[in-house]
């Protein structure tokens, strides 16, 4: 990447903090197919310190990583097994399903034949295959998979008495799955996604509120600024954006004192950093 003068300015300026985290959003997502493992083994490479991914449930009650409850977008493969809603389906006919050619097809100047026939992971393959110390940030989509998240995390020693620290957050933008994971274990740090923008007014209050249960917001990028930045800090809350794929846009949230960005290109942002 090839930083204009200002941008490098700002950077070595100093005024960025270098205790920001990068979260690969669905894995190194913009160049290679989204929730799999060779989009996390790339942003691996790339730098990232965070793996972003998204949960679904199937109907035999299986945590799989997919971002759409639908299968249509990204799955291909028999109809009665790759169509439709996810939780409509068992695990054994989502495994016959190939989430990789979609990619290839709507992207070929980033296609591979590598990505032909990856499969969906379960949210167990997913924790194994990383199992070597990589740190994961996981979000809830959906209702009442609370309890089978935190099976998996104390499975893998990610959370509970033998778990190493600091490798999992849990996000979600819904309010009340967050406070019922917290209710059920109040030792995950959890992180409250945010896409309607908050007024300036109540601001204060609204973060001492997801204060109480969450140590973070997730605010998507249209609605952070430095008024949001300010105020959740001043809550003692983190800040992580999203979804940010520009150097440009990353400087500016890198100068508005984020905690960390979430980005399809982890390669740009660990660039800027270590510049
Ligand atoms: O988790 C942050 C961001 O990923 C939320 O949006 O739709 O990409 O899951 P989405
Ligand atoms: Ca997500």
């Amino acid at each position: 990447v090839r930083l204009s003068l200002p941008l490098a300015a700002v950077l070595l300026a100093g005024c960025i903090d270098d205790g920001v985290i990068i979260i690969a959003h669905r894995g190194a997502s913009f160049d290679a197919p989204e929730h799999t493992f060779a989009a996390w083994d790339l942003a691996r490479r790339q730098g990232a310190d965070w793996l972003e991914l998204d949960l679904q449930m199937t109907r035999d009650s299986v945590l799989v990583v997919m971002h759409d409850d639908s299968l249509d977008r990204t799955a291909r493969g028999p109809r009665e097994a790759c169509a439709g809603l996810v939780r409509e389906r068992t695990r054994a006919e989502l495994a016959r399903c190939d989430v990789g050619s979609w990619f290839n097809a709507e992207f070929p100047e980033r296609a591979a034949q590598e990505y032909v026939g990856a499969r969906i992971p379960t949210l167990d393959q997913v924790l194994t295959r990383y199992a070597d110390g990589a740190r994961f940030y996981i979000e809830i989509k959906g209702d009442g998979m609370e309890r089978e998240l935190l099976d998996a995390l104390r499975r893998h020693r990610l959370i509970g008495p033998t778990a190493r620290a600091g490798r999992v957050y849990v996000q979600s933008f819904s309010a009340d799955a967050l406070q019922r994971l917290h209710a059920l274990d109040p030792s995950v740090p959890l992180v409250q996604l945010l896409e309607d923008p908050v007024p300036a007014a109540e601001m204060p209050s609204a973060f001492a509120a997801i204060a109480r249960y969450a140590v973070g917001i997730g605010p998507s990028r249209r609605i952070a600024g430095g008024a949001l930045v300010r105020a959740a800090h001043e809550a003692g809350l983190l800040v992580h954006v999203y979804t940010v794929n520009e150097p440009a846009a990353m400087v500016t949230f890198l100068q508005l004192g984020v905690d960390g960005l979430f980005t399809d290109r982890p390669a740009l942002l660990r660039d800027l950093l270590n510049r």
